[in-house]
């Protein structure tokens, strides 16, 4: 890869990072847990529910890939820039902002959603049954954040949906290198 193509992609750790999270995030998605306050009501162990026992491990891997690749974007080669209009600039990285904050939020609503309803944190191989310190924060009482949670959770397909969209269409529309900076082994175009 010569100087100036290297520019034009995301390092390879970037390439791991993005595209792990959007696996977990979505497979996340699916096994998103709904009736989630009745089964803890009629008094039903989440721990013994293979799926949110998933949901859960995926979301808090989702939490440590984030905060990891934060660190990363600190530190890594240079992003790729693309030249483009003004206002598809602003709004991809508005969207980019966004996803970050939702990949943020997703994992806090979580666990306040937990503490504030008593339940457990029941991961692959650990679980925490009461999730004190959450639980007794200011931020407990502030929200329905089992609602908060879901709501986020629904909205960041839509805002990833977008996004991919969006770079599809840079691919195949405006026959740009957006797609490709982020796609491993996924030819460049001589532009
Ligand atoms: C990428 C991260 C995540 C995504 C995309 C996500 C998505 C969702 C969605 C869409 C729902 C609603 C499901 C439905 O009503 O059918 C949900 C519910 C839930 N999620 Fe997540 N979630 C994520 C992370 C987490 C994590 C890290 C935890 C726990 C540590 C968690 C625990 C829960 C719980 C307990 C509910 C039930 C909420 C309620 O109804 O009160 N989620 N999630
Ligand atoms: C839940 C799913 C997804 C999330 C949360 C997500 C999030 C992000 C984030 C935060 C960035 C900035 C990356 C960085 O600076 O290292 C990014 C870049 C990118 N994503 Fe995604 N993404 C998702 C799915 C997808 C999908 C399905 C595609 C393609 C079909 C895609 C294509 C791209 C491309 C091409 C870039 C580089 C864009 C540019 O440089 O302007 N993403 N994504």
């Amino acid at each position: 890869m010569t100087a100036h193509d290297s520019t034009k992609r995301y390092d390879t750790l970037s390439q791991a990072f993005h595209w792990l999270t959007a696996a977990a995030v979505l497979a996340a998605f699916v096994l998103g847990p709904g009736g989630f306050g009745r089964m803890l009501r009629n008094g039903i162990d989440p721990g013994t529910q293979l799926d949110i026992v998933w949901h859960e491990t995926l979301g808090i891997a989702v939490f440590g890939l984030t905060l990891l690749r934060l660190l990363w974007v600190l530190v890594r080669p240079r992003a790729p820039r693309h030249s483009m209009a003004g206002w598809m600039q602003l709004a991809s990285k508005g969207a980019h902002v966004v996803l970050w904050g939702m990949l943020l939020a997703l994992p806090m609503t979580a666990l306040l959603t937990l503490g504030s309803e008593g339940a457990p944190l029941t991961l692959l191989g650990l679980r925490i049954d009461e999730l004190t310190l959450i639980a007794n924060s200011a931020f407990a009482p502030l929200a329905d954040w089992g609602d908060v949670h879901t709501f986020i959770g629904d909205a960041i397909m839509w805002i990833a949906g977008l996004h991919a969209a969006a770079s599809i269409y840079h691919h195949f529309v405006m026959k740009d290198n957006v797609l490709t900076s982020m796609v491993p082994r996924l030819k460049a175009r001589a532009q």
